[in-house]
């Protein structure tokens, strides 16, 4: 019999999060750029989504925001890492072990979502319509165009140019930044594009 995606997803990313070890300290994860670079455009308040989690950094810094955090991964080791992190730092999260593809976020059900180093295209429009009205979407991931060797193998978890704008397109811009190989590829923001989006 066939093993389902999902089975198969989730043991590739438990073996590679049991393979990282116990929490690497928790002073270790930083959330990504965009959301670091951008903070201060988070409400004061409302329900946020780290949308695949892993290990959650973003989802501990929403916490760390007054927000209610969620976190969702694929992966239980992930979840269970983060759980430990979080209880030592006394952040209140709800985590889920979910498959986000299978079971993507409710329509109208958060004011922030974060989406890093994770890309399913089918599932952009639900991501969009999971935000609430005024919601913001915080998007940053690998791009095909890039100056050094990092991320994903295949080419299919990268974004092509301008991909993210397309993706988002019912969405206000609010930021995008993909520099490409332009100038100086040695210093910048390379090899990633980030957008932070809002909803009507
Ligand atoms: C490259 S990691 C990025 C983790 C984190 N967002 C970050 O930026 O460090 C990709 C994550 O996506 C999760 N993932 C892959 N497929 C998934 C799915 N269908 N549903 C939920 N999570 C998934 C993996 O378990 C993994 O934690």
């Amino acid at each position: 019999m066939a093993v389902p995606r999902s089975n198969k997803e989730s043991d590739k990313w438990n073996e590679r999060y049991q393979a990282k070890g116990q929490t690497a300290g928790a002073a270790n994860l930083s959330p990504v750029y965009v959301l670091h670079k951008f903070q201060h455009l988070l409400p004061v308040q409302g329900l946020a989504l780290d949308l695949a989690s892993g290990l959650g950094a973003n989802a501990l810094f929403l916490a760390q925001h007054n927000l209610q955090a969620h976190a969702w991964d694929i992966s239980s080791v992930a979840i269970k890492k983060l759980n430990v992190i979080a209880k030592s730092l006394d952040l209140n999260l709800n985590t889920e072990v979910r498959d986000v593809v299978a079971r993507p976020p409710e329509e109208n059900s958060f004011d922030v979502i974060v989406v890093s180093h994770f890309l399913d295209r089918q599932i952009m429009p639900n991501i969009i319509a999971a935000l609430r009205k005024n919601g913001l979407l915080f998007y940053q991931t690998f791009t095909k165009l890039r100056a050094q060797e990092t991320g994903p193998s295949s080419d299919k978890y990268r974004l092509g140019k301008n991909e993210l704008l397309d993706l988002c397109k019912d969405l206000d811009v609010i930021v995008y930044r993909e520099e490409g190989l332009i100038g100086n590829t040695g210093s910048g923001f390379r090899n990633e594009a980030l957008f932070v989006g809002q909803h009507k």
